[in-house]
């Protein structure tokens, strides 16, 4: 296929939760919290946490060894992997390279991608636009998470709502009526310091001080970060459509970051959408950050709403702020 005639769409997904699970009930024993104010203020349930000994790259490279599979390809024949994370397994080498090394892909590249929640929106779209310049025919994109090694395990207004888990995708080149129909992507750091974890880099290096204050681990302003998730996914959705000349009645399916039902719902709402047509399994992940998309996807497949043919959604929004879309023809 020549470059200009190419498009780049998914060919194998796979997935990874760690077994070890936690349950609103746990959380009543830890922090002032009840099962009622989590379900209805987030709509989580459970989430799994990953083991000792165990980090990000584990996780991604478990959910890349089934997409791999499950795509028919071979590790060596992958050229390009991307990890999408904000909890890597250190500050460098990238988990990407170390999740290379791990799945056996000795001819590809692979760097790591910080966007936060939006992590996969982003990593989507790098890939296809390798492929679609004809630089790469197989890549790889992973959002794998372990956001537990960086919670705050007394303050109940973050460390209910995070889980760890990985899901993966082999993006292959693709005639051009399939895959990656469009995108929109965008980020303000302006309001970054609204959901950040402060120490660790080089601004606040690792101190006795700083790991006594906690600040390694996730800071977050709930409710700012809630109405900025709300407007910018909405939007977002909205912008893709229009890019195309479509509305809300052409998407069959809409995969959005699970951080929160009630962002779900209103995204939904404000996009045009009815909840038939969204996709949710945050009850059984909580917020999974790069990961949540590929997972939900994945699910997806395995219980057939999304099928072949349909038009297919995502979007996102975290930490950045970072936000996005795309549109793929599945
Ligand atoms: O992944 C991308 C980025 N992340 C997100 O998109 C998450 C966005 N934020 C949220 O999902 C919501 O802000 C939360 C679920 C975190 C909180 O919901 P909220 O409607 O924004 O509530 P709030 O932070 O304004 O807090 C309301 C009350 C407060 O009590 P007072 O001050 O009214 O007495 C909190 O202290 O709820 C309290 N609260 C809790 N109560 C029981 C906060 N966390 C808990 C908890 N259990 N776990």
């Amino acid at each position: 296929m020549a470059a200009n005639e190419r498009n780049a769409r998914i060919t194998g997904l796979g997935m990874y939760v760690p077994p070890k699970v936690m349950t609103n009930q746990d959380f009543e024993k830890l922090v002032d919290t009840s099962d009622e104010w989590i379900v209805q203020m987030t709509g989580m349930k459970e989430r799994h946490y990953i083991g000792e000994g165990e980090a990000t790259s584990d996780l991604a490279s478990r959910a890349a060894d089934e997409a791999l599979e499950r795509a028919g390809v071979a590790p060596e024949d992958v050229q390009m992997i991307l990890v999408a994370t904000a909890t890597p397994d250190m500050l460098f080498p990238s988990t990407a390279c170390l999740t290379q090394t791990k799945i056996g892909a000795k001819n590809a590249f692979a760097f790591d991608i910080c966007a936060g929640c939006s992590g996969f929106v982003y990593g989507t779209v790098i890939a296809s636009q390798f492929i679609r310049a004809g630089t790469v025919d197989t890549a790889l994109v992973i959002g794998a998470e372990s956001l537990t090694r960086f919670t705050n395990m007394t303050d109940r207004g973050t460390c209910v709502l995070f889980g760890d888990a990985a899901g993966a995708a082999v993006f292959q080149a693709c005639e051009p009526e399939r895959g990656l129909v469009d995108h929109y992507i965008q980020s303000d750091g302006k309001l970054g310091d609204l959901l950040m974890c402060p120490a660790g880099g080089s601004k606040k290096p690792a101190s006795h001080e700083t790991v006594d204050a906690n600040e390694h681990t996730i800071h977050m302003i709930g409710n700012k970060v809630y109405v900025n998730a709300v407007r910018m996914m909405s939007d977002s959705v909205v912008k893709v459509l229009d890019q195309q000349g479509l509305s809300g009645d052409d998407l069959d399916i809409l995969f959005p970051h699970q951080a929160n039902i009630r962002i779900i719902t209103s995204v939904a709402e404000r996009a045009g959408l009815p909840m038939d047509k969204v996709y949710v399994n945050i009850h059984k992940y909580g917020n999974t950050s790069a990961a949540s998309i590929p997972l939900a996807m994945y699910e997806a497949l395995e219980d057939g709403s999304l099928k072949e043919g349909m038009l297919a959604g995502t979007v996102a929004f975290g930490a950045g702020f970072t936000w996005g879309s795309t549109l793929m023809r599945w």
